[in-house]
């Protein structure tokens, strides 16, 4: 009977792990990165797009999930890569898709099998992570939902998916020979802003958006503003990512409030704005109630914040049935706050907190700090972004097969600076601009825990310092305050928010200013930690973490084919 009642037990508990297993799915893709035709904001310009399209598809799962995308090179002269932006890659750090660093570029005409678990429910996006291609387009939404019987903590009606971008006629190759050019040839601002790519280009006067009007360059499908449709009295939740290449934006719909919920698929303590600031790199959620008059429909507007702006706002319709979707709003589209205006930025960005009860606090302590100040320089006269001096420089063999099988020589040696001189004067321009290229890289303990102070400074010119929105690769970290000026060791580390501090995967540096953040490096791999602005990654302005190296298990032979790891694989060197 003991033994009856036993394995009745162990059959019950066999069949509730089967529940649990059969809950999650592994999802299968097959893509095709290609160059197509396409016209974003209706002047046609080859792009670099997904079976065909732009963006690329929109990856739907449910946290506990297992993403399977076999993705075919059909670019024929370049290699590619794509990212999965915010999705940890505990385990199968190869899949992180960062050429140099997690695997090498896949060649034309070959295929790469990108497989990884999506663990938490949330927003995220992928995109190329080669040269400067996430700006030729190479972009997509990843959207995560909570496991079945798991429930978000708020509620909501609908949903809208927004993939913010901004977009240049000028070739990404024209970009990239400019900015490695001698003089310097910089990209300037972007010409269109996008809302799932779609802009008007040149066109600010609202009243002249809708198909037909005239004024606006021709306006076709392609380009016309997205429709949001909804009824009144109901709560939709705006799932919004940036993916921009330089633009920092903020979001405004006219006439309604919006609640955040939800910041790079972390929550967060929900709190009421009437704009919000996204810069690249960020993902939020916001809950919206449709409250207002619904005879009439509403601008959603997103226009530029931190630079001088030279792009036009892009709009999308937020069309309250029955109503048509092309009549016109009343109120004309919300104005953007002034580009300058840092401190409305800094009391957004101030009250982002962890939703109480989400997330576990961070370690109280950390076992090492490491100050980063993100400086303009020039190496060799060419212009360049440093990193306490140093540029990043890929080597062109990935850091994680020469890290993992212990390659000397492929790629520089020693490790990069912990900080910086105490007399620097980061209010003014570099008093010694020269820099140096390396590809050395900051390893880490595993399991240790780590600050990272990101300090902000004068660039070049006088009078000139950038907003950064810093992306950190396999972790989510706690943001643990911001501060003007230079950072204080003593002072500014007492003010760190222990308490409460939101967990995210990409912050911004204002200009001036610092930023601090905590993570623990528990995750074996390689990881890059870099400013989310391309043409500013693309100039060096970024770092290597690496950490647990030794845990890492086999990495697939595809991700290893080039430089040193690629010889080794072909003299039946590597495992
Ligand atoms: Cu979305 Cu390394 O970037
Ligand atoms: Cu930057």
């Amino acid at each position: 009977m003991a033994t009856s009642s036993l394995l009745l037990i162990s059959s019950c508990i066999i069949s509730v792990l089967l529940q649990a297993a059969s809950a999650s799915k592994t999802r299968h893709f097959k893509w095709e990165v290609g160059y197509i035709y396409a016209s974003p904001d209706c002047n046609e310009k080859v792009l670099i797009g997904i079976n065909g399209k732009f963006p690329g598809p929109t990856i739907r799962a449910k946290a506990g999930d297992t993403i399977h995308v076999e993705l075919k090179n059909a670019l024929h002269t370049e290699g590619v890569v794509i990212h999965w932006h915010g999705i940890r890659q505990l385990g199968t750090p190869w899949a992180d898709g960062t050429a140099s660093i997690s695997q090498c570029a896949i060649d034309p005409e070959e295929t790469f099998l990108y497989r990884f678990r999506v663990e938490k429910a949330g927003t995220y996006f992928y995109h190329g992570h080669y040269g400067m291609q996430r700006a030729a387009g190479l972009y997509g939404s990843l959207i995560v939902d909570a496991a079945d019987g798991e429930e978000e903590p708020f509620r909501y009606d609908g949903e809208f998916n927004l993939l913010l971008s901004d977009w240049y006629h000028q070739s990404i190759y024209d970009q990239m020979v400019g900015l490695s050019s001698k003089p310097f040839r910089w990209i300037g601002e972007p010409q269109t802003l996008l809302i799932n790519g779609r802009g008007q280009h040149n066109c600010s006067l609202a009243a002249h958006l809708i198909e037909g009007s005239g004024k606006c360059e021709s306006m076709s499908k392609d380009c016309a503003p997205v429709v949001l449709r909804v009824l009144p009295n109901k709560t939709y939740r705006l799932r919004i990512a940036s993916t921009t290449s330089l633009a920092s934006l903020n979001l405004a719909i006219g006439n309604h409030k919006m609640v955040v919920v939800e910041a790079d698929g972390n929550y967060v303590e929900p709190f009421m704005v009437g704009d919000i600031d996204i810069y690249s790199g960020e993902s939020y959620s916001v809950l919206v109630t449709t409250d207002q008059n619904p005879s009439s429909n509403y601008w959603l507007s997103i226009g530029v914040r931190g630079r001088k702006p030279k792009t036009s706002p892009a709009l999308a319709i937020v069309n309250y049935r029955p109503n048509s979707p092309s009549k016109l709003p009343e109120s004309s589209p919300p104005v953007v706050p002034e580009w300058s205006d840092y401190n409305h930025s800094k009391s957004l960005s101030y009250r982002i907190l962890a939703r109480r009860g989400a997330t576990k606090p961070p370690p109280q302590s950390a076992d090492r700090r490491i100050v980063l100040l993100n400086t303009q320089n020039t190496v060799d006269g060419y212009t360049k972004w440093s990193i306490n001096n140093i540029s990043l420089a890929l080597p062109p063999t990935p850091y994680l097969g020469s890290m993992r099988y212990r390659l000397k020589n492929a790629f520089d040696g020693g490790m990069p600076p912990e900080n910086f001189p105490s007399n620097y004067d980061v209010m003014r321009p570099p008093k010694n601009p020269n820099s140096t290229q390396s590809s050395n890289a900051y390893v880490i303990r595993f399991n240790s825990t780590v600050d990272v102070i990101l300090q902000n400074a004068n660039a070049l010119a006088v009078n000139v310092s950038e907003i950064h929105p810093w992306h950190l690769h396999g972790h989510d970290f706690w943001v643990l305050g911001y501060g003007d000026g230079r950072f204080d060791e003593e002072e500014d580390v007492a003010r760190f928010n222990l308490k409460n501090p939101p967990l995210r995967n990409t912050v911004v540096i204002f200009p001036y200013g610092w930023t601090a953040i905590r993570f623990v490096a528990d995750n074996p791999g390689v990881w890059a930690f870099h400013c989310h602005i391309e043409p500013h990654l693309h100039m060096g302005m970024g770092v290597i973490f690496a950490e647990g190296v030794e845990h890492v298990g086999r990495i697939p032979k595809e991700a290893l084919t080039c430089g040193m790891t690629g010889k080794m694989l072909m003299d039946n060197h590597l495992p």
